[in-house]
């Protein structure tokens, strides 16, 4: 980027931003995530390193937001109301406690406060004499806003000050501030907005803006209904006995009021992103949210002595926790086609991190999408992942625009094979209808080998896209007569790997009917229809024979479905794949008898099995008439538990009285 370029950059990513602080802090407006506005932050950041002088004082990077409303009285803070610095990496922190480190004595070694950034609004309550006296909003620092009536109604706020014969009796005289967060629990806003939605009332967007918005209520009553809480995170003043950090969330726990309760005291870096990399995951159980952890400096006359940089303290930092969603720039839009011959838009992206991985492409899903949400290429989009989820594009920004964009139009022909893409009436999504696109089969084989189709290891989209290439496969039954040699003939391959390669192909010639039944990709049938499909006819045999009649038969298979199997049982590509795969000797394993001692019971298996996959210990499960679903429910009977389960399977079952049991129990109910 050139010099022209970074000015004009930079002017509308001031805007930008500046848009989003006024309507997240002042409005209580959300209009894109924290995440997603750190990002275009970052970017403005960097730019006005590269260039220092086009810094102005009015930069976003300078000031913090937040102006007070003014139905409530403005009141000036005893101190004022700092903003932290952000670090978003390992190297960011280090840098930081480097310099604080040299600003510090020599050979002073500093200690560490580390806790959970809570997402709500900053309030300070001050109590007279240990009596709540007033209670204020952050506003912009320097000055907030007497909420003192609203503040009362919050419970966890003591309106005075518990008695404790271990704090020296002059704390209790004068005035003393606390500091904090006021929150609305996760599980409490989504009780408010299901109580709203019955209601025909509008929905709020997320807890923290909800609890901004209450404790601007003008009447106290309707805050008092909300259930706000509040969580203090430091003081004010030099009480006696208060030398860290620590002494401060230890002095308001006995005074009463509650403290985040999972902080720690850390010696460096090292054991700060050991506790950094915990809760990036524990974090979704915590009550509230959070997008970061506070890093303070423990000795408060060392923070003290390092002073305050703009508007935040030197000694403090705010260690965000990795993005989930980001902003970056579209290079390209174009089009994939998958096994369906369904055509996909997907962003081409600017590499950017999110949730600590690299993004380069993301789904644009489907023609309309891309028109709705109006993405162009050029645009900076915000994208998000989650989990494993295939990354996506939120959303464009249209204020970074420069009239430079161009607007995505669906290609008329497949990009594969040059077929005229066609749309069936209703559907939002364009086909190609060639069944021999490279794209269609490369799609099929992909499928047939997956997790839970065949299941072949180590036959990933590369090796795929490699055997079709060199013309040693031309469908997946194809898979089944390749030879050592055919294989190590291909470029990447050594001896060793193809040995493997063809092992693992044998090593699956014989599968259950329900994953052979998946793995013929009919459009429609998902697992759970497969396994349905497999259950009523029981053969592969019975299975192939099958009317349109009696496929509509079928318990949980509706008409649709019903046409989609018959229509592709009835096709001669069909049989005849399905002959191909015998003549190779491929064939489903006989079914076990359904009524067995499992059958009406119902599992749910998460975490790591010592014996055997969880997909293999569903089909023992499955062969002894047990049914196996894919999260806890009222119906479950079981939740089998392994190493390092999912959190949200064993707090649900907690929550239903779901008997949990071990791979030990599971194995008892398998064998006699
Ligand atoms: S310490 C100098 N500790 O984050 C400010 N802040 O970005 C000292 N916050 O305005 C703040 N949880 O509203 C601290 N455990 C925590 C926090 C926390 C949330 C908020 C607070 C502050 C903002 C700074």
């Amino acid at each position: 980027m050139n010099r022209a370029e970074a000015v004009q950059r930079i002017q509308k990513l001031r805007e930008q931003i500046n848009d989003y602080r006024y309507r997240y802090h002042v409005l209580n407006q959300s209009i894109m995530s924290e995440s997603a506005a750190d990002s275009l932050k970052h970017e403005l950041v960097r730019l006005e390193q590269a260039y220092p002088d086009l810094v102005t004082p009015d930069s976003p990077s300078q000031r913090v937001a937040g102006r007070p409303l003014d139905k409530f009285t403005a009141v000036p803070h005893a101190t004022p109301m700092l903003s932290l610095n952000d670090v978003f990496s390992r190297e960011e922190l280090e840098a930081w406690v480097k310099r604080i480190t040299k600003l510090l004595p020599p050979g002073y070694r500093p200690e560490f406060y580390v806790e959970i950034k809570m997402d709500g609004l900053a309030a300070a309550v001050i109590y007279r004499d240990g009596g709540l006296t007033q209670g204020l909003t952050r506003g912009d620092g320097v000055t907030g806003e007497d909420v003192t009536a609203n503040l009362r109604t919050v419970e966890s706020i003591p309106l005075r000050l518990r008695h404790d014969v271990s704090v020296p009796a002059e704390v209790y005289r004068g005035r003393i501030e606390f500091r904090g967060e006021v929150l609305m629990y996760k599980a409490d806003f989504k009780a408010l907005n299901a109580a709203r939605a019955k209601a025909g009332k509008p929905l709020f967007a997320n807890p923290r803006n909800t609890a901004a918005g209450t404790i601007r209520q003008l009447d106290p009553s309707l805050v008092a209904e909300r259930r706000l809480r509040f969580q203090v995170y430091g003081l004010v003043g030099e009480p006696a006995g208060v030398a860290t950090h620590a002494d401060e969330h230890e002095l308001a726990g006995r005074l009463g009021l509650p403290v985040e309760p999972n902080s720690r005291v850390l010696a460096g870096v090292a054991e700060i992103m050991e506790f950094a990399r915990e809760w990036e995951d524990k974090r979704r159980d915590l009550p509230y949210g959070t997008d970061g952890l506070v890093v303070t400096l423990n000795d408060r006359a060392a923070l003290a002595a390092l002073g305050v940089v703009g508007k935040a303290p030197r000694g403090a930092v705010a260690y965000k926790f990795p993005a989930e969603q980001a902003t970056t720039k579209v290079k390209d839009i174009m089009v994939s086609i998958g096994r369906t011959g369904a055509a996909t838009p997907f962003a081409v992206l600017e590499p950017t991190l999110v949730a600590g991985s690299t993004i380069q492409m993301a789904t644009l899903h489907n023609e309309s999408e891309v028109r709705r949400k109006d993405i162009r290429i050029g645009d900076t989009v915000i994208i998000q992942k989650a989990g494993d989820v295939i990354p996506e594009v939120v959303g464009s920004l249209p204020k970074l625009r420069t009239g430079q964009e161009i607007s995505f139009k669906m290609p008329k022909n497949c990009p594969n094979c040059g077929t005229e893409l066609v749309k069936q009436d209703k559907e939002a999504v364009w086909r190609c209808p060639n069944y021999n696109c490279y794209a269609l089969e490369r799609g099929r084989i992909i499928h047939f080998a997956s997790k839970a189709a065949f299941d072949i290891e180590g036959l990933g989209e590369q090796t795929v896209d490699a055997l079709l290439e060199s013309k040693l496969i031309a469908d997946a039954a194809d898979l089944f007569h390749l030879t050592a040699d055919d294989v190590a003939g291909m470029p990447r391959f050594a001896e060793k790997s193809a040995e493997n390669l063809v092992r693992a192909i044998q090593e699956r010639k014989e599968v259950t009917l329900e994953r052979f039944i998946y793995a013929l990709g009919i459009r429609h049938v998902g697992a759970q229809t497969a396994a349905d499909l497999a259950a009523h006819f029981g053969t592969l045999e019975r299975f192939r024979g099958a009317t349109a009649d009696e496929l509509r038969e079928v318990p949980g298979i509706g008409q649709v479905v019903a046409g989609s199997v018959a229509e592709w049982l009835g096709s001669r590509r069909g049989q005849e794949f399905l002959d191909k795969l015998a003549r190779a000797d491929v064939k489903p394993r006989p079914m076990q008898v359904a009524r067995g001692k499992l059958s009406g019971r119902s599992f749910v298996i998460t975490g790591t099995l010592d014996s055997f996959s969880r997909e293999v210990a569903g089909e023992r499960v499955k062969a002894l008439g047990g049914k196996v679903q894919p999260s806890v429910t009222k119906e479950t009977d079981y939740l089998v538990v392994g190493a390092e389960p999912g959190a949200s399977k064993v707090s649900k079952a907690q929550k239903l009285g779901t008997p949990q049991i071990d791979e030990a129990a599971l194995l008892k109910l398998l064998e006699g």
